[in-house]
């Protein structure tokens, strides 16, 4: 006898939702634990460290570049970029370079401007200063610490026009191949877009090998339809060991969603017609993913975006949006 006939009909939609509920708490179980296995919450390894370095530093930084920074500020801040200094030495001094540059740096602005009142300083830390090696060349870093006129700070920008212009594109050129200078022009300005505490934590892997994509394609499930035309794939990471607190376990999607949105308008920018193509993966399409060695265990998937040349005639959905009121409040 089926197991339908002996259940009440009644008690179908609970089991319905009971199935749900299931589901989305093996989803979220399987974020937790994705958050606590990649994030740098109970980590002391080279990661941790350069992201420990970089927010420090940038603590440091954006402490000097209020109005009046308190003479004195920052002492914990400045306790552990010296104890993370030292943890730095461990690892491989070329992949911790840029950090501990720029860290070094900031301890450079940080003691400059402390020069007539280092008396606020623990002697300690200004000792350790002191000791450190290559003071003089973290001015190779590419950190400074600016000002600029009211006039030099704004261009003049067309960005109205890269908004209302952009649309998501499904029909490409499948003629046309995408250089590395081509990739790298794309992405440049991209790095510029803000993530927190400057933890630049995002990635992007292009990809442009023709079954490549189309095996990636089948993981993802709102390409039905133009899957066979699309010539490039580009995948937006995050990568979670650039977190440190609980409360980050939503930030990789933020800072990530605002490098995708960036590398979007610089398509447009440079002429490429793009569709960013939603990571809503169930925990199979998200596990499988990592078994083509694209992406490393500790980054999370922010989106899929397709893009290529655009044919001659470009034809896009409408997509009208809701009239401007629905989007704002103002509390005057
Ligand atoms: C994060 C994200 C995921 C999306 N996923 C898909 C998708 O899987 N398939 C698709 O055809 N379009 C996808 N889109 C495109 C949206 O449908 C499109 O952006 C929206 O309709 C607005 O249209 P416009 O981009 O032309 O302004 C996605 C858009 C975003 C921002």
């Amino acid at each position: 006898m089926s197991i339908k006939k002996v259940i009440p009909k009644a008690i179908f939609p609970f089991l319905k939702n009971i199935k749900d509920y299931i589901n989305f708490i093996n989803h979220a179980l399987y974020d937790f634990n994705r958050f606590i296995k990649y994030s740098s919450i109970f980590k002391n390894d080279s990661d941790s460290v350069i992201t420990w370095l970089m927010q420090d530093s940038h603590r440091i930084e954006k402490g000097l570049s209020l109005k009046n920074p308190k003479k004195g500020f920052g002492k914990d801040v400045l306790v552990r970029i010296f104890k993370n200094l030292q943890l730095a030495k461990n690892f491989d001094s070329n992949r911790m370079a840029e950090s501990v540059d720029y860290a070094i740096f900031a301890l450079g602005l940080y003691f400059n401007y402390h020069k007539d009142s280092l008396n606020l300083i623990d002697p300690k830390l200004v000792e350790a200063y002191h000791s450190l090696e290559n003071t003089k060349n973290a001015t190779s870093s590419n950190s400074e610490h600016v000002s600029k006129n009211i006039t030099e700070y704004f261009g003049d920008y067309k960005f109205d026009d890269l908004c209302f212009d952009r649309a998501s594109v499904r029909q490409f050129d499948l003629s046309k191949s995408i250089s590395k200078e081509e990739i790298e022009a794309l992405i440049e300005p991209v790095i510029k877009t803000p993530s927190v505490c400057n933890r630049q934590h995002c990635r992007v892997k292009i990809i442009t090998e023709k079954n490549l994509v189309l095996d990636l394609l089948k993981l993802q499930n709102g390409n039905r339809g133009f899957t066979e035309d699309i010539p490039a794939l580009a995948i937006v990471t995050s990568d979670i060991s650039f977190f440190v607190k609980p409360e980050e376990r939503n930030q990789a999607f933020v800072d990530g969603g605002m490098f995708a949105m960036s590398l979007l308008y610089s398509m447009q920018n440079k002429g490429f017609v793009a569709c960013p193509l939603n990571w809503s993966a169930n925990i199979k399409n998200d596990k499988a993913l990592y078994k083509f060695n694209i992406l490393e265990n500790k980054e999370s998937v922010i989106m899929f975006i397709a893009f290529g040349r655009p044919l001659e005639t470009i034809s896009f959905a409408k997509s009208p949006r809701k009239s401007l009121k629905n989007f704002y409040a103002m509390y005057e």
